[in-house]
């Protein structure tokens, strides 16, 4: 894909040593975005194969609709992926997933496009919403939430020091005049800002955190970890690429613990088979190699965990 609005799939070459995918198997992208990786996992099934691509965001599943119109192995979804036990119900198809993919957080084109309000560099409405169809955009949000609140989230989905003094100045600029734009939550979070990081825009963090509490993201990982869980076959495996350390962290938690031998009573009469958990970590945590660097420094913060289903 070429263009402004091109998305390159990252650690491509990871994925699909990880999904090792089976020509006639049925997967899921569970983040379609542009369908760089769903092309690519097309590539590997035959006729009997099959993709269920979803993606929260109905400009995402319109693209692939469009793009991919002539192409009879994919079916799209505009869902939240923590949804997907009801669309694999509808088509009979628990447990009966050979792999899944969850490239996470916000896509190229929903940061490039200023109308969507991700970016802290381009002037745009404050919206943030991946779902444009539902819920509070960021503008909305930022006119009502309290001071504690605000503190709270740039905190915790930002990790930001300056959490505070940040959320103080939003409340002050909002007494003035609504909070509608970024440019506008840029130039509050630049004044509140005692000092500048080297390399780092000041707005970095506060983008993060509100971007990640409007879309209620990490909510919507844990349950959907879960989910994707549910779909898998025996065999059958689950590859998260995550972008930050806190998205990371949850994803690493949550493989570890699926992994590990639940600590039982002493006394308890159990078989060594019950003890053994039924899922397996595949190799290490990939990131991008030195020449994916070169060539997209997005994937600079990527990586890649993966969990296999044994029985
Ligand atoms: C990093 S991009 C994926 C890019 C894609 N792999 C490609 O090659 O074009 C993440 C996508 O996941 C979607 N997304 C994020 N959270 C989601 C969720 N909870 N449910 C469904 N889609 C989600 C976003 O809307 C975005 O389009």
């Amino acid at each position: 894909m070429t263009g402004a609005h091109s998305h390159q799939p990252v650690l491509l070459d990871e994925v699909m040593d990880a999904l090792k995918v089976q020509p006639e198997g049925y997967y899921i992208d569970a983040t379609f975005g542009r369908g760089g990786h769903s092309a690519a996992i097309l590539e590997q099934l035959n006729e009997q194969g099959r993709l269920l691509a979803l993606d929260r965001d109905p400009r995402a599943i319109a693209y692939g609709r469009e793009h991919f119109a002539d192409e009879p192995r994919i079916e799209f979804e505009h869902i939240n992926f923590n949804q997907v036990a009801d669309v694999l119900a509808q088509r009979q198809l628990e447990s009966n997933i050979n792999g899944v993919l969850m490239d996470l957080g916000v896509s190229s084109p929903q940061l490039d496009d200023a109308g969507r309000g991700f970016s802290f560099m381009h002037n745009g409405p404050l919206d943030m919403r991946m779902d444009t169809t539902r819920g509070e955009s960021a503008s909305e949000w930022l006119a009502r939430v309290e001071l504690e609140e605000l503190v709270t989230v740039l905190k915790r989905y930002g990790e930001e020091k300056f959490a505070r003094r940040i959320a103080h100045g939003v409340i002050e600029a909002r007494q003035q005049q609504p909070i509608t734009e970024t440019a506008q939550l840029v130039n509050i979070i630049e004044q509140a800002m005692p000092v500048k990081e080297k390399h780092k825009h000041p707005a970095t963090r506060s983008f993060q955190a509100i971007r990640m509490h409007i879309n209620q993201e990490l909510q919507s990982i844990e349950t959907g970890l879960e989910a994707m869980l549910g779909a898998l076959k025996p065999g059958g495996r689950l590859a998260v690429i995550s972008f930050h350390s806190i998205e990371d962290r949850l994803v690493k938690r949550f493989m570890k613990a699926k992994v590990t031998r639940p600590v039982l009573p002493k006394n308890l009469p159990v078989f060594d088979t019950d003890e053994d958990p039924p899922y397996r970590l595949v190799g290490k945590p990939r990131t991008a190699s030195a020449q994916e660097l070169e060539n997209n420094p997005r994937s600079r913060s990527a990586r890649l965990r993966v969990l296999e289903r044994i029985r």
